[in-house]
């Protein structure tokens, strides 16, 4: 039961309808389009949880399409006040069913497509709704409005009268249930049926930022407000190791058979793995490979450097970087490595993705051109450069 909200006996569900075909925007449906690293209904999802966290409000339940399968793991969530549910071809539909499966006494009703929802405008409405039974966000218009008429002539209006309609917007749950299942035109929001069925409302200010994706406009609106702060990085790697016999030859994790010598370090001298620390590392701002794991410490005596690399990466996580991409060039003049490039690349790339789809490491091979000690096969170089954001 919501502590807050007891003394009025009323319990708050929302009710987040993401069952539509996003037919305007086109493409890939809209609310299951990524922003940034997140699907648009997890955003407003986010605070919905959020608000069921602090007490605010008691169930959520979200309507999806039949295109995706609600029963596997990703919608089981530990919460058993969390419910998924099916929608339908009209907005009614979806509507009738959140609602149907809701047990609160009051609900609210939010658009998937809204993503900016913040957890202000849903307080301001409950606390009006507590006392009025039903309330909505409204905006002023700001462009002059006109309203057509039969003949085609276009009479004009005050746009001080004119008010836009944004979600979520707050019922009584077994009233709009009626409501609802009485009605049989369309419609575009449950408060255009509650106000036509004679039921009062109230309204609070709406927020700008709470707009509906819609169109192709709307869409490059809300991928500039989630990537406005975001912060991008680079940073440059670089390792040399002598190549001597009577080493294991370890290059980004992998042991490379056939082949009389490796590279002289304290650690395995993995020369790929080192090049890319010191260029995450440089792009986070931290210090190099060599202050945090000194060659003067035993434990790091030829360990191998994926474990090394593992701590930075999640260093890097735990200060919310995400590693965007990696570029490394190996120069080498002996073995001959081109035929391993797929596999450097492949294990390299299972440090930072779990799919190989989604690939973050690029890697180039160059022969020494017999310059300099890498050309006299005395030694190897390694040059990584690294994008992070956050
Ligand atoms: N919605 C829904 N079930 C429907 C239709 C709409 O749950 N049958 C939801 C949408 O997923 C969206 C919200 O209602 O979150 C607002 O509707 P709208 O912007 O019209 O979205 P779509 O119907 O998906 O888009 P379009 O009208 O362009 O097809
Ligand atoms: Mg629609």
């Amino acid at each position: 039961m919501n502590s807050k909200n007891n003394f009025l006996n009323k319990t708050w569900s929302f009710i987040l309808v993401a069952a539509g075909a996003g037919a305007r925007l086109g493409g890939e449906s809209k609310q299951f389009r990524f922003l940034n690293d997140k699907q648009v209904w997890r955003y407003s999802f986010d605070i919905a949880q959020s608000l069921l966290l602090k007490g605010f409000i008691d169930e959520i339940v979200v309507v999806f399409p039949r295109s995706v399968d609600i029963t596997t793991s990703n919608f089981k969530f530990k919460d058993k006040r969390i419910k998924f549910i099916y929608g339908g071809d009209t907005r009614s539909e979806s509507v009738k069913n959140g609602l149907s499966l809701s047990v609160s006494t009051n609900v609210l009703i939010h658009d998937a497509a809204r993503p900016f929802l913040t957890e202000k405008l849903c307080l301001d409405l409950i606390n009006i709704a507590n006392k009025t039974g039903a309330s909505i966000p409204i905006l002023k218009a700001t462009d002059s409005i006109k309203m057509l008429h039969d003949d085609n002539s276009l009479l004009p209006l005050d746009r001080n009268l004119i008010f836009l309609t944004q979600t979520p917007q707050l019922f009584i749950r077994d009233k709009l249930l009626s409501i609802i299942c009485d009605n049989k035109d369309s419609y575009t929001d449950e408060a255009t049926i509650w106000i036509n069925h004679g039921e009062p409302i109230a309204y609070s200010n709406g927020e700008e930022t709470n707009f509906k994706i819609t169109t192709q406009l709307d869409w490059e609106r809300a991928v500039y407000m989630t990537q406005k702060n975001r912060i991008i990085r680079t940073g440059h790697g670089f390792d040399v190791h002598q190549l001597v016999e009577g080493r294991d030859l370890i290059l980004a994790g992998i042991k490379i058979n056939e082949f009389d010598r490796g590279l002289l370090g304290h650690s395995d001298a993995d020369i790929i793995i080192h090049a890319i620390m010191d260029a995450l590392l440089g792009a986070a701002g931290e210090p190099d490979i060599g202050t945090l794991f000194p060659s003067s410490d035993i434990k790091y005596k030829n360990i191998s450097s994926v474990v090394l690399i593992k701590e930075i990466i999640e260093l890097l996580t735990k200060k919310g970087w995400h590693v965007e991409w990696i570029d490394v060039t190996l120069v080498a003049q002996i073995p001959k490595l081109g035929n391993l490039i797929p596999k450097f690349i492949g294990n390299l790339n299972k440090l930072f993705s779990d799919t190989i789809e989604k690939r973050h490491v690029n890697l180039k091979v160059k022969s020494g051109e017999k310059c300099g000690s890498v050309g006299r096969c005395e030694s190897m170089e390694c040059y990584a450069v690294a994008t992070i954001s956050k």
